[in-house]
Parts: C-alpha cells; sequence; structure tokens
C-alpha cells in the first residue's frame, strides 16, 4: 500500500502535492518523492524516511511549477532508500512516474528492457513502467500509457508526468484504488478520498482498465481506448472517517482488509500447478531439507500466529517444532545448532527481543527465516529470507490483518517445507487447495459483523472472561483473549479447555462468560465435555462452532457457526469473529481502540 498524490491547475503545485502527501501518510512512510513540470523539464525530488525528511528538501527548492505528482511509499519491491522511493524516471530524463500496486511480470520487462538498453537505477517494480513509457513513445503520451498497461500484470495505480506533455497528468488504474477531485480550473489526484476533501468535494473514481488525461479544466476518462463517462459524486462525510474510508476506526477498517490482504499474501506463491513454492526460500533448500527440528521464536500476537504454525508444521513434516517467547528464548541457552531451522515472525520487525532472539539462532548456526510485514526493517534485512506478509501499514496498535497473514504465511512455510522435504504430498495438495478458498471464507465472515456485534452488546457488563479451545483452537483462544483484554482494559485469559478442572474452574460462576472455540471434529467430544464442566459450575458459554455442528449448539447458550475448512486452517477463520468481539465489546465501553493506553505500535525495548 503506498499514497499517490497529484495536482494541476493555476496555483503553485507543490504545497499542494505535500499536503495531500501527509493526508496519506498512514497508507506507507518509508520514503516519499515529487515530480514537478517546470519550464520544459521534469524535476525530481525524493528521499528515504518519513514525509519529514522530504519536506526539509523541498523546503530549499524554488519552484513556480503548476503541475506535479507525489508518492508515499510501503515498500514491496526493493528495502526503503532513496534509490527505490518514487517518482522513477525513464533513461532520459522525460517521464516520471508513480504507482501503487505489485507489477507481477516485473522481472521479465526488466529482462526486456534491460536487452533494449535501458539502465536502471532501482530495485523496484515500479521502474519498468517508466522504461516501458519511453520504450513506447511515440508522441502521444495517452496512447502510450494505454499501450504499456497492456504489457503489464498485477496491480496498480499510477500517474505519469512528462515534459513532453505540458499541464497535463496521465493516470491509470487496475485494483488499486486511485480518485481525481474535480475543483474549478485545477484537478487534483489522490489514493484516497481524504486527500482532495480539503480542496474540493466532488470526485470521481476510477474503475479497473481506466486511463484518465487530468488538465486545468478537463478530465477525460478512457476504457478499452475509447472515452467513457465516469460520473462525479459529491462526498458528504467529514475527513477523519474518510481517511478510515469511512469505518469508525482503524481497527475495523483493518479488521475488514483481511480478505484482500490475505488475498496478497498468498499471490505468487502458488503456482498454476497448486503447489506452493516461496521462490525467496530457494537459497535456503538445503537447510529445509535438512532441517532436524524448526524453532520459533516472537512476541505479543506474533507469538501466537508461531503457536499455530507449530502445530501446523509438526502435522505436516512430522519434525520436532518448539516455540517460544523471543523474550525468553535467549535467557535459557536454547538448543539451536547447524541443523535447526530458526523462524521469527514480527509485523514490525523492529520488535527487540525477537530480534535478540535472531540473533541468537543465527549465533548458534541455524539458518532463520522472519516471517516480518515491514520491509526493510531490522529483522527482515537481518534474517537470511525474509517472507513478507505483504499486509500493508496496520495503523491500529492491536493487530488484526497482521495475525491473519501471519497465519497465511505459516501454512505457505508448512506447506513448501513438506513440498521440499517431499513428505505429506497428498495431504498438501490438497491443503494447497483448501487454503487459495480462504479469502473469500474469511469474506463471508465480513458480512456477518451484526451477529458478533449483538453478542458483544449482552457482554458490557461484565469484567472477567476464558477463552476456552484445544489444540489449535487453544492457539486461536490466546490471541481471542490478547486482542479482548488489549483494547477492553477488561480481564481475559485463555485456557486449554482440559486444564480447567486443574485449577481455574475455581473462577468459573455466571458472571464470568466463557467464550469456547470448538471448531476440531476430532476433539469435539472432549470440548463438549469440558462446556458441561463449566456449565455445571453456572458458567455461560458462548460458542463458536463450526457450521452444522448441532451437538455442540446444545450444549452452550449462545452460537457463531463458521465456515468449514480443513481443522488445521481454521484458525484463519475463527479469530476473526474474535476481533469482533473486541472491537464491539471496546466500542460500547467507549475505548480508545486504536490507541490502547499504556500501548505501542513497535517496541523497541527488551
Ligand atoms: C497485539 C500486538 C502485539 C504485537 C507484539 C509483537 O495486538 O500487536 O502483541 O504482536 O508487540 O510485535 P511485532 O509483530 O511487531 O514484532
Amino acid at each position: 500500500m503506498c499514497g499517490i498524490t497529484g495536482y494541476v491547475g493555476k496555483r503553485q503545485s507543490l504545497p499542494i502535492v505535500m499536503d495531500q502527501l501527509k493526508r496519506l501518510e498512514y497508507r506507507g512512510y518509508d520514503s516519499s518523492g515529487v515530480a514537478l513540470l517546470e519550464n520544459g523539464s521534469v524535476h525530481v525530488l525524493k528521499s528515504v524516511g518519513k514525509i519529514r525528511a522530504l519536506q526539509d528538501m523541498v523546503e530549499r527548492f524554488e519552484t513556480q511549477s503548476t503541475t506535479g505528482i507525489g508518492h508515499t511509499r510501503w515498500a514491496t519491491h526493493g528495502a526503503p532508500s532513496d534509490a527505490n522511493a518514487h517518482p522513477h524516471m525513464d533513461c532520459t530524463g522525460r517521464f516520471a512516474v508513480v504507482h501503487n500496486g505489485i507489477i507481477e511480470n516485473y522481472l521479465e520487462l526488466r529482462e526486456e528492457l534491460q536487452m533494449l538498453g535501458h539502465q536502471f537505477k532501482s530495485e523496484t517494480d515500479t521502474e519498468v513502467l517508466s522504461h516501458l513509457v519511453e520504450e513506447l513513445y511515440e508522441g502521444d503520451l495517452v496512447q502510450t500509457v494505454e499501450e504499456t498497461i497492456k504489457k503489464v500484470h498485477g496491480s496498480y495505480a499510477m500517474a505519469v508526468v512528462s515534459n513532453q506533455a505540458k499541464n497535463r497528468i496521465v493516470v491509470a488504474r487496475n485494483q488499486s484504488p486511485l480518485v481525481i477531485g474535480l475543483g474549478d480550473g485545477e484537478m487534483f489526484l489522490a489514493s484516497d478520498i481524504p486527500a482532495v476533501m480539503p480542496y474540493t468535494r466532488r470526485v470521481l473514481l476510477l474503475e479497473d482498465g481506466d486511463v484518465a488525461i487530468m488538465e486545468r479544466d478537463h478530465v477525460e476518462v478512457r476504457h478499452g481506448g475509447k472515452a467513457v463517462e465516469r460520473p462525479p459524486f459529491e462526498v458528504t462525510w467529514d475527513e477523519g472517517s474518510a481517511e478510515k474510508a469511512g469505518y469508525e476506526h482503524f481497527m475495523l477498517k483493518e479488521i475488514h482488509e483481511q480478505p484482500q490482504v490475505i488475498r496478497n499474501t498468498l499471490r505468487g506463491r502458488i503456482d498454476d500447478e497448486g503447489t506452493v513454492h516461496i521462490r525467496e526460500l530457494e537459497p535456503l533448500e538445503e537447510a529445509i531439507r535438512g532441517a532436524k527440528r524448526v524453532v520459533i521464536a516472537a512476541c505479543g500476537t506474533a507469538y501466537h500466529a508461531g503457536c499455530v504454525g507449530k502445530l501446523f508444521m509438526e502435522r505436516m513434516l512430522r519434525v520436532p517444532v518448539e516455540i517460544d517467547l523471543a523474550s525468553e528464548f535467549r535467557y535459557r541457552e536454547p538448543i539451536v545448532d547447524e541443523e535447526t531451522l530458526g523462524i521469527v515472525v514480527s509485523q514490525s520487525g523492529e520488535t527487540a527481543d525477537t530480534l535478540a532472539a535472531l540473533r541468537e539462532m543465527k549465533g548458534r548456526g541455524a539458518k532463520v527465516v522472519a516471517v516480518v510485514n515491514v520491509v526493510g526493517s531490522s529483522i527482515a534485512r537481518e534474517a537470511d529470507v525474509p517472507v513478507y506478509t505483504w499486509a500493508g501499514p496496520e495503523i491500529c496498535v492491536a493487530s488484526t490483518k497482521a495475525y491473519t497473514t501471519q497465519l497465511a504465511v505459516m501454512y505457505l512455510l508448512g506447506l513448501h517445507f513438506a513440498n521440499v522435504r517431499g513428505v505429506a504430498l497428498e495431504e498438501t495438495a490438497r491443503l494447497t487447495k483448501e487454503l487459495e478458498t480462504i479469502p473469500d471464507c474469511v469474506a463471508t465472515l465480513m458480512e456477518r459483523d451484526d451477529e458478533v456485534e449483538r453478542i458483544a452488546a449482552t457482554l458490557t457488563e461484565k469484567e472477567d472472561f476464558f477463552f476456552l479451545g484445544r489444540g489449535m483452537d487453544f492457539a486461536v483462544s490466546l490471541e481471542g483473549a490478547l486482542k479482548l483484554k488489549e483494547i477492553t482494559y477488561l480481564h481475559a485469559e485463555a485456557y486449554a479447555a482440559g486444564e480447567m478442572k486443574h485449577g481455574p474452574l475455581a473462577l468459573i460462576s455466571p458472571d464470568v462468560p466463557v467464550i469456547c472455540l470448538v471448531t476440531s471434529e476430532r476433539l469435539r467430544e472432549k470440548m463438549i465435555s469440558n462446556i458441561k464442566e463449566m456449565k455445571a459450575r453456572g458458567g455461560c458459554c458462548l460458542g463458536f462452532l463450526l457450521e452444522g455442528d448441532l451437538q455442540t449448539e446444545q450444549v452452550v447458550d449462545s452460537t457463531f457457526r463458521l465456515p468449514v475448512v480443513d481443522e488445521l486452517l481454521m484458525p484463519i477463520l475463527s479469530v476473526v469473529p474474535l476481533q469482533m468481539l473486541a472491537y464491539f465489546l471496546a466500542r460500547d465501553l467507549g475505548r480508545e481502540i486504536d490507541q490502547p493506553r499504556n500501548l505501542a505500535k513497535s517496541v523497541t525495548v527488551e
């Protein structure tokens, strides 16, 4: 996720483009840049770091330019750096391009363009666009952009300025958002509506496959080479809610982004034959084949993703898989050697304890894979191989989409390792097929948030909660309880259901809701016995059960029915209503959801 901005009109473009960039910083913030048209030249200013760094640079730059584009980056291809920051230029300095999305065939295109003599300056997929524009340009920029998009596969919102097309911005979109704000004698471009709202409320939304030509007094939208009508609409929301795409909080927005981001995580990692293949892991093939054990370390929510990963990998690989809290790992003299494959999991890639665990693993001779969201972060750089989760920036302190994309990568890793080691091949093929259905299953859960909202409304007077499950369901219970406590400030405890009778049962009373996860047919009978133990002590049991599980339904007080996939994959579905439960309860209690008290998004101290 990156942010694109643009302005063409009579005013100076630079202050407007910069202001728009600041409003889009939540879409990405590892580098930023602008391209300005002035006196027959294209000027590019760009810098690694937050927009503040670019601001310092532009303050020293004299310009009267009235046409400009801007970009704030969330790295995908290539670490954050000055060279990888957008805009990207062609070889001749005539065309500058900004892009949000992923060009899937960029490697092929890059090789073809290099054969034709084009010199690349960055590691990004985007740079192929500026060189393609240069290669295809025959005097008409609009036609060139139309030809360019025919050659690229993937997702893009792009904007091009050129000294060959004065007072014009040419844009195109496919599967990445792009809006044009219609002013009076001026036009505004942005990835999201909030960035145009201070200037105009009349907005035109581009559709997939559209190309648009923005000029001061006119916008023409084309599709398939022909002009089309895209009726503008009037934005009536306030700016704050527009930034959250109309959701009340970033947390809810991020919960709803999950079908799409999980799709992004899987994209390109399952080949045409339906086999998981993670290209980045090729250099570790020998270590994967020879590993006698796997050791995982992480903190918080990422640790909970590791708990699911442990169970999954053990089932697939039949080798011991250990999971440790990163803050404990290095203080227990861990048994790690050259025959150990290490995995660390981190959204931010900067968690101090996880980084220390990674160094400990490497110091003891293990090869380490990092499951990480932030490209170019310390953990991504220090691991032998980073496998990115592609969740995009997560703004809410409480992790939601970061967790489910970590789970998706855990599954991909388990399936990839099994393929490399030549084990459980039939099961691997079946699970891969099921994994591909997960984004759609998650999407169906999004439509049922009202059911969870109703459950939450019955719990606002409660102060203590238990989350129970067995196997994978216990791993998910840990995450459900963490979500609830961090944003509602209520006490919630996760327990392996079979352990309740060894002590905690003493805490069960009608005032303590018990969230019961029952998603394994194999363990159902056992869970029913545990639920009956709660009921006999007056406990109120809220079941999160498989669709069609009438047996458990009879013993619980209320039921949320989950779509059915293989029990190994259930966590990525069953956690979703638990995220929503925490959210709605916190909202009903009037909590500060996106920035809960005492917590920080990235914990860089031990
Ligand atoms: C909880 C949460 C934290 C993080 C933990 C690790 O919602 O977000 O528990 O999971 O601080 O952070 P990362 O994944 O950045 O290493």
